[in-house]
């Protein structure tokens, strides 16, 4: 990072450096936009995790706004829509996980009672220019790499699966999902450092931005912002720890409601995607796929809810407020406790 501050000094750009740890809030934001609010900045540059790159993107977004960034958040009290003016944003990540590289929202959020965890969106959100350059990525440790991995590796599917999809978001997801299957446990193992392997997730975090913002999310990205409001539970811990039991609990609902519903294929085409293998019918293919993400979490030991102060009593609450309009099939509200109780 130093290197490239002396190189904007060389050129004679001013250039001014905020640190960011952990998921960003409001107060963080503020904070940032009131110090350089009036300096007449030209650009907003975040290099470092989808943390970074949110917390970029709407400090970049607020820059130019006389609110705090608490008015434009969706959902909350006194909501007021954003007009999209801005301050150019390029974003360059170092972690492979949520594609901030590519969407149009920064997720904001204060955890706790009452808490939330909600986008500031716009599409002229969308950053300026994106540097995805694998380099940047082989000294990510394993334990970060497995977590925000697995947040590309939901939204790819929860996009696949939505019915939003498209043939276009189609056609992105299933190519990460390819991607991301032949490389993700070696990622996380031996190939950790290799820019091939680092490229191959780098590619299906950027592909799983693209088709999020099209298609939408489903059940796992509803939990990450009612349980995310609510603990601090990193946002591809969250997702890691979720994804097999929702695609079991989706499937099993699946079959129940039409035992060749289309969107069962569509699991089996992504399970095809991710395993490598060509699955001989539907059904063996559906169960390839909970299976695969299965031997995911046990082999790479995504811890359980609990271990952040989840309990049981808390379940019946964390489901009435959780909204997924995208998610492949309407769950229950006993269905989507089931998810949660499974991952205690
Ligand atoms: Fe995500």
């Amino acid at each position: 990072m130093q290197s490239l501050l002396d190189a904007f000094d060389r050129q004679g750009m001013n250039s001014f450096q905020v640190s960011v740890e952990g998921e960003p809030s409001p107060e963080l934001v503020d904070r940032t936009v009131s110090e350089f609010r009036g300096r007449e900045i030209d650009v907003v540059a975040a290099v470092g995790g989808g943390s970074v790159l949110d917390a970029g993107k709407a400090v970049s977004a607020m820059l130019l706004q006389h609110h705090s960034v608490e008015r434009f958040i969706e959902g909350l009290d006194g909501f007021m829509p954003h007009d999209g003016r801005k301050v150019p944003f390029i974003a360059v990540p170092t972690t492979s996980g949520t594609g901030s590289e590519v969407t149009n929202n920064a997720v904001i959020s204060r955890v706790g009672h009452d808490g939330f965890k909600r986008s500031l969106r716009h599409p002229a959100f969308v950053p300026e220019a994106a540097i995805v350059d694998p380099e940047l990525m082989t000294t990510v440790p394993a334990s970060l790499t497995a977590a925000s991995g697995m947040d590309a590796c939901t939204q790819l599917l929860e996009a696949y699966l939505s019915p939003f999809a498209t043939p276009y978001t189609d056609a992105l997801a299933l190519s990460g999902l390819e991607r991301f299957g032949r490389s993700f446990l070696s990622a996380c193992t031996t190939g950790g450092s290799l820019v091939s392997i680092r490229g191959d997730i780098a590619y299906a975090a950027l592909m799983s931005g693209i088709a999020l913002v099209n298609a939408g999310l489903g059940i796992v990205h509803g939990f990450a912002s009612s349980v995310g409001g609510l603990y601090e539970i990193p946002h591809g811990v969250l997702c890691a720890t979720l994804l097999a039991e929702a695609t079991k609990v989706n499937i099993r609902k699946l079959r129940q409601l039409d035992a060749a519903h289309p969107s069962l294929s569509r699991y089996a085409k992504a399970g095809g995607a991710l395993s490598g293998d060509s699955p001989a019918s539907v059904n063996e293919g559906c169960d390839q796929l909970v299976g695969l993400l299965g031997a995911w979490q046990e082999l790479l030991g995504f811890p359980g809810l609990g271990e952040f102060g989840v309990r049981s009593g808390a379940l019946d609450g964390i489901v009435r407020i959780t909204r997924s309009k995208s998610n492949a099939v309407t769950l229950a509200p006993d269905e989507m406790r089931h998810i949660l109780a499974a991952r205690l």
